[in-house]
């Protein structure tokens, strides 16, 4: 195990380091950037059905689950068909009703997830189609869906999932995509994804360099935090999510993803100058809106750290600020999230836990 971590002194840090490959990998063989066409081999023979679909479901736990809510609003716009996203487990508590013309996108790194598991074959027996969307070939989910595609991002062995959350987030824009592939007046919109996938690798590589800046923000102005909250809305939800899933994960620190919307809904009363706080700043449409939820909490004192796209001006000079390229929109999340995983790792560190294998948590959560 020595020798497969090479230069790195954890697996989790080598999968962060990954991306830029992994990434690669996930769209070798499917992503034509010539003439901005995506074929999913595994799904081809489908397409029919699914497009015929009433609704498209999505089902996954913990980071397989965020990768859903990441990817939802660009498949209905691709798709325009309504997709919804379960947790398996609540899925399951709730006996979901499931219909023949459901379509049921099965998410899972390691396709072993019991809740995940009981779905399918919930919604197997219901006549629905199941599509996996998995990392471990010949996996349970693998083998009992209908249809699916492989995220090939290579084995995956730190307990908390990151190269699995980026690969499965491309997987699900590339199905999005090939889906939409009829639909002329998307054309421009598909185009400009694809050469957003292309310029993905070298973006990644950047976002990587903010490293040792994470380091320092972990052992100085967040060294003695108990709680991090973590602050963004529209399509950076989902990162806002994911990130604070990975330090309570490996660093035991309270961490709440919020959504901005929601902030005065409850959120704000956390609010004062001793609350860490993250905010995604990115620029996409909602800018507007999330700039009014940083004057929100700046006017209760919060010192909140930003990220923010290196181009961007309105970002004050002596705030806080954590810079990354600028993608399309629906790929934003993409390079936001690697931040926070390398916070994350950083934070644990500085802590001294076993980053790899966290206490009380499993790779792969094979009962119920
Ligand atoms: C466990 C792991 C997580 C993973 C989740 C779902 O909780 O610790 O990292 O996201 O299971 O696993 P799956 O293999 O189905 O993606």
């Amino acid at each position: 195990a020595e020798i497969m971590k090479g230069k790195f002194d954890h697996f989790m840090q080598k999968e962060i380091y990954e991306q830029p490959e992994s990434v690669v990998n996930t769209m070798r063989g499917r992503v034509n950037f010539d003439n901005h066409s995506i074929t999913l081999g595994g799904l081809r023979a489908y397409l029919p059905i699914i497009r015929r679909g009433r609704r498209i479901v999505f089902i996954g736990c913990g980071t397989s689950y965020h990768s859903c809510i990441a990817t939802r609003a660009i498949f209905e716009e691709l798709t325009e068909i309504p997709v919804s996203v379960e947790l398996a487990s609540d899925f399951l508590d709730r006996k979901t009703p499931i219909f023949r013309d459901d379509i049921c996108v099965f998410l899972s790194q390691s396709g072993e997830t019991a809740d995940t598991i009981l779905s399918l074959r919930y919604c197997l027996e219901r006549g629905a189609l199941c599509i996996g969307v998995v990392n471990t070939v010949g996996s349970t989910i693998s083998r009992e869906t209908h249809c699916g595609v492989h995220i090939n991002a290579g084995p995956e062995i730190g307990v908390a999932s990151t190269k699995a959350y980026t690969s499965q987030y491309i997987v699900l824009l590339m199905m999005a995509i090939q889906l939409s592939e009829d639909r002329i007046s998307l054309t421009e919109r598909r185009q400009q994804i694809i050469d957003g996938l292309h310029a993905l690798p070298g973006q990644l590589k950047r976002v990587l360099e903010a490293d040792k800046t994470l380091q320092q923000l972990a052992s100085n102005v967040l060294a003695n935090s108990r709680s991090l909250l973590i602050l963004g809305r529209g399509l950076q939800y989902a990162t806002c999510l994911e990130g604070a899933l990975k330090i309570k994960e490996i660093s035991y620190m309270h961490s709440e993803g919020i959504l901005a919307g929601e902030l005065k809904h409850g959120p704000l009363a956390l609010i004062d100058e001793n609350m860490p706080v993250i905010i995604i700043m990115t620029r996409d449409s909602l800018y507007p809106k999330v700039q009014s939820a940083f004057a929100q909490i700046t006017a209760r004192k919060a010192q909140p750290i930003i990220i923010c796209n290196d181009e961007d001006d309105s970002v004050p000079r002596d705030a806080k600020a954590i810079r990354v390229p600028s993608t399309v929109d629906c790929l934003q999340g993409i390079l936001n999230i690697v931040p926070l995983q390398l916070l994350s790792y950083h934070l644990a560190i500085k802590n001294g836990f076993d980053v790899d294998f966290p206490r009380n948590l499993a790779k792969s959560v094979t009962t119920e």
